[in-house]
């Protein structure tokens, strides 16, 4: 097996990292467009082989894409990261283009490649590298789901003092401070609704933490967070390669699913060895309906601005 992960910044490295760590592949590439900057981290991360105990062969390459030839699954980082007071939505002039190009360069190497989508604004990212691939939709997924329904789980487990593992929590829609839809009610704490467990003002406080939780770590952090955003990429891979079959919310292209069209979204996936297998109907509730479809028009707002770059 063969991963490539492009853009070799923190995002990017943690995510290699955590794909070597799990041995998910034999060879992992590593593509950044700074000089020397993908080799360093690649020979930083072979260096720690023998420490983690990990036989995955890590190279870094500047740009070269044929380095990248014959890869299964693509992870693409690549784009400039939040800063202090900026939403993700702030990035899409300068990461589209970026996107777009990193894509068409993947594809000339690694045409059966299942691309993954990182960069921000993701929805927006997903959405521009399936449509300037024209793949198959079940082979781009956008990672944001996952990591918010990361967060979602960690303030939840804040607040009633228990274990995240624990928790089945769901984090739904765009990928925006906004936009993103803690599915509060369908959560559970071992199998009992979560709502028998916090006061109704808790609740809405973890939901209202989980949906700016990028947006506090960049305000602490000085830029874009990269622990979970990397690991919760290398979660990904890791149901991809071993074909687990694992239900994941990524954002992906909808046909009329949730009642949209024309779109890239967060929504419950499977994932398997062939992308995204198929979308799961949560069942929402008339108020939970209103919010994806608000959710989904910021997102069809925001896809509209690829037309005038
Ligand atoms: C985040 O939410 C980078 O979008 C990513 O931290």
């Amino acid at each position: 097996m063969k991963v490539t992960v492009v853009g070799a910044g923190a995002v990017g490295a943690t995510c290699a990292d955590n794909i070597a760590r799990k041995q998910l592949c034999n060879e992992l590439v590593l593509v950044d467009i700074k000089e020397g900057v993908a080799e360093g981290k690649a020979m930083d991360l072979m260096q720690t082989a023998q420490i983690e105990g990990f036989d995955t062969r890590i190279i870094g390459s500047t740009n070269d894409y044929t380095k990248t030839a014959g890869s299964d699954v693509v992870v693409i980082t690549s784009g400039i990261p939040r800063k202090p007071g900026m939403t993700r939505e702030e990035l899409i002039g300068i990461n589209a283009g970026i996107v777009k190009t990193v894509t068409q360069n993947i594809l000339q190497y690694s045409p059966n490649a299942i691309i993954i989508v990182i960069s921000n604004p993701m929805d927006t990212m997903t959405y521009l590298a399936l449509k300037s691939s024209g793949l198959p939709k079940h082979r781009i997924i956008g990672m944001g789901g996952i990591l918010d329904s990361a967060r979602f789980r960690y303030y939840l487990s804040q607040a009633m003092q228990c274990s995240p593992n624990d928790l089945q929590a769901n984090v739904i829609g765009g990928h925006g401070d906004t936009t993103m839809i803690p599915l509060t009610r369908l959560a559970t704490y071992c199998g009992t609704p979560v709502a028998n467990h916090l006061s109704a003002d808790v609740l809405k406080k973890v939901a209202a933490d989980t949906m700016v939780g990028g947006a506090t770590l960049t305000g602490l952090l000085g830029t874009s967070a990269w622990y979970a955003p990397g690991a919760a990429g290398a979660l990904l891979v890791e149901a991809i390669l071993r074909d687990e079959k694992t239900l994941m919310p990524c954002c992906v292209s909808l046909e009329g699913e949730y009642g949209q069209e024309d779109i890239c979204i967060g929504v419950p996936v499977v994932i398997g060895r062939k992308g995204w297998e198929r979308i799961v109907d949560m069942q929402l509730n008339d108020e939970e309906k209103a919010a994806f479809a608000k959710s989904a028009d910021a997102v069809r707002n925001m896809n509209a601005v690829l037309t005038t770059l």
